[in-house]
């Protein structure tokens, strides 16, 4: 069944809920960026879902590029040490840039890539996140749009994934203990 990870999830923010505060989170971005032209990067894969439906609910003119990193794990914790797979298409020297992720959890890959973007001399760099584990913070990185802070629980769904299944769940749900250990060792 649809959403059902093996008989044991369990649904922590519903479809309804998203599409309310997905389109709460375009309002204020619409508010801020008015007169501008933000480019937003998308982090693939995992932003996706909610860039698409972030992009149809602004009332502003934009661009979308995406980048692609990889993160080298150690054990139980994100390393912050990060590899570039797809660079950004365009320049963003003099632009407004969004950066639209899924999830922070530690912070360290979102630290990387706003170092990353800020050496390229853009106009300005901001934040877009629909989750927050704050309570997993390791690197103070700013996040200026936050859809749902979120206690420290494994996720899927609109487009978070488990070895890369379940993107396509519509609400985001909390796998089962067995599957939240397996995917803490495996992801983190
Ligand atoms: P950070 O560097 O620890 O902040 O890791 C952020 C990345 O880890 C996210 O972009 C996700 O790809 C992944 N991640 C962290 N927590 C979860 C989760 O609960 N479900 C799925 N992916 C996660």
């Amino acid at each position: 069944m649809r959403g059902d990870i093996g008989g044991r999830v369990e649904v922590l923010i519903t479809q309804e809920e998203i599409e309310r505060r997905v389109r709460e989170l375009a309002d204020e971005i619409s508010a801020d960026y008015r007169d501008r032209c933000p480019l937003l990067v998308g982090i693939l894969k995992g932003s996706t879902l909610f860039l698409a439906d972030l992009v149809r609910a602004l009332e502003i003119p934009h661009e979308v590029d995406f980048i692609s990193i990889s993160s080298y794990g150690s054990g139980q914790r994100s390393s912050g040490v990060v590899r570039l797979l797809k660079d950004l298409d365009c320049d963003i020297t003099g632009r407004d840039v969004l950066i639209v992720e899924d999830i922070v959890d530690t912070g360290l890959t979102l630290h990387y890539i706003r170092q990353n973007l800020e050496t390229r001399g853009p106009r300005s760099i901001k934040v877009a996140a629909l989750l927050d584990k704050q309570e997993r913070r390791e690197v103070d990185v700013a996040v200026e749009y936050v859809g749902f802070v979120i206690p420290d629980r494994f996720v899927v769904g609109y487009g978070l994934d488990y070895a890369e299944l379940y993107r396509e769940l519509p609400h985001i749900a909390v796998m089962g203990p067995d599957e939240e250990a397996a995917a803490g060792a495996a992801e983190r």
